[in-house]
């Protein structure tokens, strides 16, 4: 299987779902020296083939190709059908089944519940993506959760592809990360797509804070809607987080509103 160093070794990594992350994850690990296979819906078998990755379109023959690490990368609303097509009782030994998905109690309770109990499990968010991590990984902070976790090794020899590229190591509970992230990825991501359907555009007498908001529209756009909406679907503090965003612009709407009848009773007086 695999080389090994004194804290981490080179690791077969089978990656499920080649979408954007899931390649942006790949460069990385090939970079690093890690070998890759991978399967998805779609036929990526050409990128694949360039970037030196095995493709498999047979499930089963991904699931048997023997690998240390299974890495699901696939969209957040097409987890459990993805899960339950993978064959994983063909996995031929212990594997560690690790994930990505923006949001984390979802894909652990889905996990916990289709994956063998002889396999070990652990949730991750690289809280970064081709955009944000498109000159490197230092200081991006790396969520992670131990679900399921008896090969310390290999768990320790995953996290190290990401510790290694300096990222920040933040371990917490699914359920944490999904507070924190409702009131902020989700947040962030909400605004974006609001500001796109209010179409501001760059102006030639932009302010900085206006460029910002105009960057916040461009990233938020780039990632797919699947995604978008999986962050308020799949977590379940999400909804709250939107209810609070529409109360705060309704009470900042009506303390403009009163200002604005101080202000006119202050100018109708004689
Ligand atoms: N983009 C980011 O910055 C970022 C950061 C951290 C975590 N993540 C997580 O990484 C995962 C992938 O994100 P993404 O940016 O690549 O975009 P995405 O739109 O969330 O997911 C695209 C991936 O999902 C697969 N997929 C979509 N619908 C499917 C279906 N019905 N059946 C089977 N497969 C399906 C696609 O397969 P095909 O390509 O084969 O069609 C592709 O591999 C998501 O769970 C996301 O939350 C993303």
């Amino acid at each position: 299987m695999s080389v090994s160093t004194s804290s981490s070794r080179t690791l077969k990594i089978g990656l499920v779902g080649f979408g954007p992350f899931g390649q942006f994850l790949a460069k990385t690990m090939i970079k690093q020296g890690h070998i890759l296979q991978a399967t998805s819906r779609s036929d990526h078998s050409q990128l694949c083939h360039h970037l030196g990755i095995s493709f498999f379109r047979e499930e089963r023959e991904f699931i048997e190709a023997d690998n240390d690490v299974i890495l699901i990368c696939t969209s957040i609303l097409s987890l459990s059908q993805v899960l339950n097509n993978l064959p994983l009782h063909f996995l031929k030994r212990p594997t560690l089944i690790a994930e990505v998905l923006s949001v984390k109690e979802h894909p652990r309770n889905v996990l916990l519940q289709v994956v063998p109990e002889e396999m070990d499990l652990l949730c991750t968010h690289p809280m970064f993506g081709p955009e944000s991590g498109k000159n490197g990984w230092q200081d991006l902070t790396f969520v992670y959760d131990k679900v399921r976790i008896r090969d310390e090794a290999t768990c320790s020899s995953f996290l190290h592809i990401f510790q290694s590229e300096g990222c920040k190591m933040l371990e917490m509970s699914c359920e944490e990360h999904d507070k924190i992230a409702a009131r902020s990825q989700f947040l962030t991501h909400t605004i974006g797509r609001t500001l796109s359907e209010m179409e501001i555009e760059s102006t030639s007498m932009n302010t900085k804070g206006f460029e910002t908001l105009v960057q916040l529209k461009e990233n938020s756009v780039r990632d797919s809607f699947d995604l978008f909406s999986g962050l308020f679907i799949y977590n379940r503090f999400a909804k709250q987080e939107l209810q609070n965003l529409e109360l705060a612009l309704e009470k900042v709407k009506q303390k403009l509103l009163q200002k604005m009848e101080e202000q006119s009773s202050i100018e109708s007086k004689p």
